[in-house]
């Protein structure tokens, strides 16, 4: 139901829908702020130091920053007002666009799975499929006027870093630099922008709870101001404040499958505040339904069996959504 949604109204408390048991709580106290994130620039000319800079952070994090990545800062804040203005329209606009189907192409929603779930989640989210654009775009919200227009420019222009990225990925693993674009087929890519409304107790809930991405590679553009977005690092809570002007990358489980468990899809989790609204724009590269995934052949030897069965996207994605997130690993159920 729309009115599920948290951005429809103002909260004075934390109903009890969105509290956690005690013993999962984000214990906001325990979070190492300040730590150093991985930087990777990409107009680095040295392509050698480049690809081991990305190696190096996919190996030892699952995700990392990047500069220079070739979006320009103007259309990035654009990105982010229409984001803003979008959750402030008026509940009746919002609405129509509301549904908890995951299967639904073009939907407004609320917390992450509010079919599945036992507690929810202080975020409303709008999940959009994004390419082929011209199939999609015309069923985007018309509304704000410039939503259509200022989202598929970047839509189109994170997709090319994308693909510029899984060269530098390929690389890094020693597979030929066409390696992920080429097996994983034409792409799907999938946006959610996200609204984490000021919460009256952030202790007690989470905006996403812990959990890794089902996709290949993740994409997210965040608020330059508030902060919210953490990683699991060292077996510790890490806050992610990015460098101005960055844009954060993350391993998801597919790229975690095809290294052969060399790289790490992140456990990351975003946690709320009581004070300001959070904003952030969360692009998604998945492979097509029907490709067969698993680990890449030239990393599977003797001394590093596959650790990953061969499976479909389609089957992964499906049983990703018939879960609820904060649990085991999503890729554990693949092992051999
Ligand atoms: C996501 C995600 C983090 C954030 O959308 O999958 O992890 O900071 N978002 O919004
Ligand atoms: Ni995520």
């Amino acid at each position: 139901m729309a009115a599920q949604l948290l951005s429809t109204s103002v909260h004075d408390t934390v109903p009890g829908q969105y509290v956690r048991p005690e013993s999962q709580r984000p214990r906001l106290g325990e979070v190492v702020a300040g730590a150093r994130i991985p930087v990777v620039d990409l107009a680095c000319p040295d392509r050698a130091a480049l690809v081991s800079a990305v190696g190096g952070a996919c190996r030892s994090h699952g995700f990392f920053q990047v500069l220079n990545h070739g979006i320009d800062a103007g259309l990035i804040a654009a990105v982010m007002a229409v984001a803003r203005e979008f959750f402030r329209l008026p509940p009746e606009e919002k609405a129509k666009l509301y549904s908890d189907d995951p299967a639904r192409k073009i939907r407004l929603s609320t917390s992450f799975n509010v079919r599945k779930e036992t507690v929810h989640n202080w975020r409303d989210y709008l999940r959009l499929h994004c390419h082929p654009l011209d199939q999609f775009v015309p069923d985007w919200p018309s509304n704000p006027p410039d939503f259509k227009e200022t989202m598929s420019t970047y839509c189109k222009e994170v997709r090319a870093l994308g693909f510029r990225l899984y060269e530098a990925i390929s690389e890094s693993l020693g597979l030929e630099a066409g390696y992920m674009g080429n097996t994983m087929g034409e792409q799907e890519q999938h946006m959610a922008v996200n609204f984490y409304p000021p919460c009256p107790s952030p202790e007690l809930t989470y905006g996403l709870p812990a959990h890794t991405d089902p996709n290949a590679l993740t994409i997210l553009l965040m608020d330059e101001e508030v902060a919210g977005l953490q990683v699991l690092n060292g077996g510790k809570w890490v806050a992610v404040n990015p460098q101005p002007g960055a844009l954060v990358v993350n391993i998801g489980d597919q790229l975690q499958a095809l290294s052969n468990g060399e790289y790490r899809s992140v456990w990351h989790r975003a946690v709320v505040n009581s004070d300001r609204e959070r904003v952030s724009v969360a692009s998604f590269l998945c492979p097509c339904s029907d490709v067969e995934l698993g680990p890449a052949r030239k990393l599977v030897t003797e001394e590093t069996p596959a650790v990953y069965r061969n499976y479909t996207y389609d089957e992964y994605y499906k049983k990703f959504w018939s879960r609820n997130l904060d649990q085991e690993h999503c890729l554990e159920l693949f092992r051999t």
